[in-house]
């Protein structure tokens, strides 16, 4: 069964979407098979791996965005997938291996305008469909806002796993806080939908430390969150697994130009040492999430 991930934190821009974009790369690179889904109405992720004219399309039209798997006869999850998505200039595929689910702006108006039955909320319709293409992939990756609301619930609903990016603030912190509060409290909401071959509730896995700038010391904020941790764990609100990843990923201006390259790190051309190693992170961070997946 594919493993089932959501990267979450309550605080924005902490590298939700950076870390699970080079992640999803890095699996595929190691001939896994990945489906990345885009629940963030921002829609950076479809952005930065369709790049713009493709995004545009769907953004324009409607079809092919995961918001029309909610107006049922409209399309089917599998409609939707984006195959081996990371393309040349010429059409020729970069990275088999790594599909993708876009979403376009009118995501937004699911929390607003979706008068779907209330017996099957938007999480629900969305696990149906995802159950009938898990068999085929190895990992499954939900980058999400920072927030629990109908988007990101359809991941977390689906996910096993949830991995949390941080910045060495206290801001972090408190976005940790924040989201075990409301994951505490949605699967609360969701569990009456809940049967045995979903596997059990997406749990609080690990943190990760994202965009560490040279020389500065951050123990000090890994010692808060690991105290945080601690408490949650002797509470039981976080996995009995759950653990800070020794993986740090360092802050590289080459993150921000893959964004507007519309390749992962892995696929930019230049090889530099700054590339070097930001990807060796992104790679350590894979492989650790892969040795985690054996505590499991
Ligand atoms: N390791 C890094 N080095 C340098 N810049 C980074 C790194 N990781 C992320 N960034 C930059 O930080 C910004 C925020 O990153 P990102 O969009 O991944 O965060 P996010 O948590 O997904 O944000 P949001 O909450 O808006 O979805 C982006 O401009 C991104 O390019
Ligand atoms: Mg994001």
């Amino acid at each position: 069964m594919a493993r089932k991930i959501a990267l979450l934190n309550y605080k924005g821009g902490v590298g939700k979407t950076s870390l699970i974009v080079n992640l999803a790369a890095c699996l595929a690179r190691l001939g896994l098979r990945v489906l990345l889904f885009d629940f963030d109405t921002q829609s950076n992720a479809s952005i930065w791996l369709l790049r713009l004219e493709r995004w545009n399309k769907i953004n324009n039209t409607g079809v092919g965005a995961i918001f029309s798997i909610f107006y049922p006869g409209t399309a089917t999850l599998r409609d939707l997938l984006v195959r081996d998505v990371v393309e040349g200039k010429t059409g020729d595929k970069l990275l088999p291996g790594l599909d993708l689910v876009p979403t376009t702006f009118n995501l937004v108006d699911l929390e607003s305008e979706y008068e779907g039955d209330p017996r099957k909320p938007p999480y629900l319709l969305f696990n149906e469909q995802l159950r009938e293409l898990e068999g085929e992939y190895d990992f499954i990756l939900f980058d999400c806002p920072p927030n629990i609301l109908r988007a990101s619930q359809c991941g977390i609903f689906s996910a096993n796993e949830v991995y949390v990016p941080a910045n060495p603030d206290a801001l972090s912190l408190i976005g940790f806080t924040l989201l075990v509060e409301k994951l505490h409290k949605f699967h609360q909401l969701s569990a009456s939908f809940r049967v045995a071959e979903m596997g059990p509730p997406a749990a609080v896995e690990g943190i990760i430390f994202n965009s560490i700038k040279a020389g500065v010391d951050i123990e000090v904020p890994r010692m808060r969150m690991q105290l945080r941790m601690n408490q949650y764990k002797a509470q039981r609100r976080v996995a009995s697994t759950a653990r800070l990843f020794e993986t740090q990923v360092r802050d590289a201006t080459i993150v921000r130009r893959a964004v507007a390259l519309g390749l992962p790190v892995v696929l930019v051309g230049q090889e530099t040492e700054e590339k070097d190693n930001v990807l060796n992170d992104y790679r350590r961070l894979a492989q650790e999430i892969l040795k985690h997946g054996e505590l499991l």
